[in-house]
């Protein structure tokens, strides 16, 4: 299956009935989530990403693919969990996690440099156009607002080296004139959202 067609498949997994009988409820099943990706999805892990707030649509089509093993770089851990998950968890899933709460902004100091470059980088490449002005997402484009700054570098790298495919143009085109040091700033930015808002 083509990775455009990821789409069109969380489109129906995220439309078809709600069923009725789980066999355990998700608020227990994410326990294990939350090993790795923290209390309520605010993640103290390296390289793992916070959960709380994103999408519904953006988590099922990413646990669509994690269950594909078709997330490149992903690790063994997550492409694990994601093994033998049905549409209807993905679906449930994604309907709890975009409940949770949205991760604090960091508690580290900003570098007012870094972030200030890391803003202007965002404006120009109108970041916000689809991640939304306030970096909140919607649909099938990530929260990146107050993300570890760890995960935003990796993902960002992982797009530009060709190992995570964007299933949008819209990433691709973005990531082709950015130099590694502008992805650096351009995760700083974005993980103190809103302490460093231009
Ligand atoms: C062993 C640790 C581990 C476990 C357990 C785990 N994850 Fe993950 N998860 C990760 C890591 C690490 C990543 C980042 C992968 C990458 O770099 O591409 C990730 C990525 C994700 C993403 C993509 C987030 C984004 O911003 O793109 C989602 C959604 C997700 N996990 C959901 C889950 C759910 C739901 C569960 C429980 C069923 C779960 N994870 C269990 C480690 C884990
Ligand atoms: C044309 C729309 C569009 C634009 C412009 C755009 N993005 Fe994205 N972005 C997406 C979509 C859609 C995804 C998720 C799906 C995918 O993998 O393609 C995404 C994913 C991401 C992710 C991965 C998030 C995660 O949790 O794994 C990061 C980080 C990101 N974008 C940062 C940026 C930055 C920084 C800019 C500006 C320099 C930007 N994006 C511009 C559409 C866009």
């Amino acid at each position: 299956m083509r990775l455009r067609a990821v789409i069109a498949a969380a489109l129906l997994i995220s439309a078809a009935p709600p069923v009725l009988s789980q066999p355990q409820p998700i608020a227990q099943r994410i326990e294990l989530c939350y090993v790795c990706h923290g209390r309520n999805g605010h993640s103290q892990t390296p390289l793992t990403p916070s959960l709380g707030g994103q999408p519904s649509f953006y988590v099922v089509a990413q646990l669509f693919l994690f269950r594909d093993a078709r997330r490149g770089n992903a690790p063994q851990g997550m492409t694990d969990a994601a093994k033998g998950l049905t549409n209807d968890d993905l679906r449930a899933f994604g309907e709890y996690i975009a409940r949770l709460p949205p991760p604090p902004a960091g508690s580290g100091v900003p570098d007012a440099a870094r972030a200030a470059r890391g803003a202007a980088l965002a404006e120009q490449h109108h970041c916000g156009a689809c991640h939304n002005p306030d970096y909140s997402g919607r649909e099938n484009m990530a929260r990146l607002a107050n993300q570890r700054e760890d995960y935003l570098l990796k993902s960002l790298r992982d797009y530009k080296s060709g190992v995570r495919l964007p299933y949008s143009r819209g990433m691709e085109e973005v990531l082709v004139s950015l130099k590694d040091e502008e992805l650096a700033d351009l995760a700083h930015y974005l993980a103190y959202w809103p302490a460093r808002r231009p």
